[in-house]
């Protein structure tokens, strides 16, 4: 049976990226415990981990994104809490907390951003880490792609599915990225859906000040290099 429609754009739009990975692996390798991943979605980071040894808690508002995560587990160390990442209770702490691909920036602003700021130092022990990859999306602005990228593309079981960003809109606070996401069946009927998701614009030491007025310490910052798909993107670190 073919996965949930939100499993395969899902799927289809986070789950090749892999330029961050590094990064994920080598703070879960120093940490002395269990990772917190925030915005965890079908677990392109978490099961990443998990497949390397690290006992993982996925978090995540969406639960069908969540039950694909759990199904693909299959027996690896991850739980799964769907919860919304700005008013969580897990009732234990971790030495790392992590959120991947720009989850802070899609919380609905800096009022959203501080009551998630508030959770997450609850849930970071002390001498432990919160690290979180944010992007600078305005780059990537353009109020129409003149030569739009080629689409992700999937075939699962006859149906094929597209997805391509066609438009990346400056709206001050943030930036608007409107997708067409294209479905083409075994008798070629298509169908052509919109995306649009906006991401805060969110600069590092705006993100460290706010991560301070929670009461995390702001230590040095990491980053993820482009590529010729993604944006670079920088881990702000912040100690509990
Ligand atoms: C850009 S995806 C990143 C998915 C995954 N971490 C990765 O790197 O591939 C953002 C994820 O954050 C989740 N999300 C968005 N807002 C959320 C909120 N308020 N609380 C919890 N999860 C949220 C979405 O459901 C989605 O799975």
């Amino acid at each position: 049976m073919s996965p949930p429609l939100p499993v395969i754009w899902h799927d289809l739009e986070c789950g090749a990226y892999d330029a961050d990975l590094e990064v994920w692996r080598a703070l879960a390798g120093v940490a002395a415990g269990p990772v917190l991943d925030v915005g965890a979605g079908t677990g392109r980071v978490a099961l990443d981990l998990a497949r390397r040894g690290h006992e993982v808690l996925a978090l995540d508002r969406d639960p069908v994104l969540l039950a694909a995560l759990e199904r693909r587990a299959n027996g690896l160390p991850v739980e799964i809490a769907c919860a919304d990442a700005t008013a969580f209770d897990l009732g234990r702490d971790f030495p790392l907390a992590i959120v991947p691909m720009q989850t802070a920036q899609i919380l609905g602003g800096a009022r959203a951003r501080a009551a998630f700021l508030a959770c997450l130092r609850a849930h970071v022990r002390a001498g432990g880490h919160a690290c979180l990859a944010i992007a600078d999306t305005r780059e990537a602005v353009t109020d129409e792609l003149s030569e739009p990228p080629l689409p992700d593309l999937r075939e699962i079981d006859g149906v094929v599915y597209a997805s391509r960003p066609v438009a990346v809109v400056d709206e001050g606070e943030a930036v608007r990225i409107e997708r067409l996401r294209e479905i083409v069946d075994a008798g070629g009927g298509r169908t052509v859906l919109e995306n649009v998701v906006r991401l805060d614009v969110l600069a590092p030491e705006t993100l460290e000040a706010e991560g301070a007025a929670a009461g995390f310490r702001v230590l040095p910052r990491l980053e993820v290099p482009e590529n010729d798909e993604y944006l670079g993107s920088t881990v702000v670190m912040l100690g509990g």
